[in-house]
């Protein structure tokens, strides 16, 4: 925790409160109202967390004003561009960038854990063909609590680790096999000789039939989709994590409901909606009703991959995405691919529009990643599982900073309480 030198004042009925303030090392200042139900009897109120820092973290920042994103203090356009994902693995857990001796020993050992438990093929059998694959992935990563039992003592700081590389290593086999499971093919295992993203996209598109060649720029494409998605501080999938946790559940519960939160199209799930929403677009001259659309406050219809809670400028990693829609498509032949231009000229107008201004709106990761998707072969329906896949790292980094906390306590927010207040119990005959 850090240090406190400054107080505020809170005056509630004429008594005078002091609330300690700290200053972080990056960001606004937080005031600490950790004392004030037992000294003053109130609670604070703030549905949506818009105010409230929930716990101390050193591992990613937001400056949402600038649109800037660090991991470990390094800015993400870097990472994107100089590192790789499973180098930004070991940065989000272990806090520091690698040595290439670290980075080996690291590297082999969450190749060494990419197949999944034989047993576990059968859940997957269990579900409907047309499961959404996040509602299989939900189902399989917690079931992992039922196979990894000498993973999930979370007392055990090995034990912690062990489950820590399992995740992030069996990940991809999972939203894999839950791909594989919903179009009928066969499971596509593992391989030890390729590297984290050309592994995934083996797993997704081989079949036994043929061999199949990973193409190195779709390989390096996909690894920038994995490390942009990586991690984003204390977002609504991450704080369920953290909450999840605060109970003392399992690693592989943790996770689970890390998924099932991220699935929603307000959070991970907006890159699915967001290609729908460009293809019911359909053609560039339509992009003025839509627009319309999201200005009206009658219509619950927003943009899709457009606005942010922190961002109040460009998501640096949609700027970064664009210009790999572009690297991609091209590489395909398909530069001019009709997505692409629809969601360049929805960017133009709505950037441009009073309203997208006024509310500070601007393009968000998820605006130009399921172009990239589709044009490597995924359906709509995997571009949230590869976000999950993503964003495990980011999951379990917070996780095991969360557990190594001394401060840590289960969550258990108060609240406004709005209903009834006591009354006597009225038989049915007198209703
Ligand atoms: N289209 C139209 N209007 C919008 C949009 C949008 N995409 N986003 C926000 N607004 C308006 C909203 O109607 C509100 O207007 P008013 O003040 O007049 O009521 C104002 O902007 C503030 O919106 P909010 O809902 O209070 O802001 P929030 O911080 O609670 O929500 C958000 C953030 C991301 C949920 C929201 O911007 C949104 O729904 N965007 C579309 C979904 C999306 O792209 N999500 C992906 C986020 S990035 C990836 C991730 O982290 O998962």
């Amino acid at each position: 925790m850090a240090h406190s030198t400054r107080t505020a004042s809170l005056t509630i009925d004429g008594k005078t409160y002091e609330l300690p303030i700290y200053s972080p090392t990056a960001g606004p200042d937080v005031i600490d109202i950790t004392k004030l139900y037992a000294q003053a009897g109130v609670f604070t109120h703030d549905p949506g967390f818009t105010s409230t820092s929930a716990c101390d973290s050193a591992i990613t920042f937001i400056d949402g004003d600038k649109g800037e994103l660090m991991h470990r203090g390094y800015p993400i356009d870097q990472l994107a561009e100089k590192s790789h994902y499973l180098e930004v693995c070991y940065l989000l857990l272990y806090g520091e960038l690698p040595s290439a001796a670290e980075l080996e020993t690291f590297e082999t050992t969450i190749t060494r854990h990419t197949m999944i438990h034989e047993q576990m093929h059968n859940f997957f059998r269990g579900f409907r063909r047309d499961a959404h694959p996040m509602a299989t992935m939900v189902g399989v990563v917690g079931a992992m609590s039922a196979f990894y039992h000498d993973s999930t003592d979370i007392t055990d700081e090995r034990q912690r680790e062990i489950a820590s590389h399992r995740l992030i290593a069996k990940m991809p086999t999972i939203a894999a096999m839950a791909y594989k499971y919903s179009i009928g093919q066969p499971f596509v295992y593992p391989r030890n000789d390729l590297d984290y993203a050309s592994n995934f996209l083996r797993m997704c598109f081989a079949v036994p039939a043929e061999e199949y060649v990973v193409d190195p720029i779709l390989a390096r494409a996909m690894d920038r989709i994995f490390t942009l998605h990586a991690d984003h501080e204390q977002n609504a999938s991450t704080s369920t994590v953290r909450l999840a946790s605060s109970s003392g559940a399992n690693p592989f519960a943790c996770i689970a409901a890390g998924i099932a939160c991220l699935w929603g199209p307000a959070h991970g799930g907006a890159n699915q909606a967001c290609l729908e929403m460009l293809k019911e677009i359909g053609h560039p001259d339509r992009i003025p009703e839509f627009i319309a659309r999201a200005k009206d406050k009658n219509d619950p219809f927003r943009l899709m991959g457009f606005g942010h809670r922190v961002y109040k400028n460009f998501d640096p990693r949609a700027t970064v995405m664009k210009k790999s829609a572009d690297e991609v498509l091209d590489l395909l032949g398909v530069e001019n691919n009709p997505l692409l231009q629809i969601a360049k000229e929805l960017e133009r107008i709505a950037v441009n529009d009073d309203y997208f201004i006024e509310k500070k709106l601007f393009p968000n990761v998820d605006f130009y990643s399921g172009i990239i998707l589709e044009a490597m072969g995924f359906p709509t329906s995997m571009f949230t599982p590869i976000f999950a896949v993503s964003r495990t790292v980011g999951w379990i980094s917070q996780w095991k900073e969360q557990l190594a906390d001394p401060a840590m306590k289960i969550g258990r927010p108060r609240q406004l309480y709005m209903g009834a207040t006591a009354r006597d119990y009225v038989e049915i005959e007198n209703r």
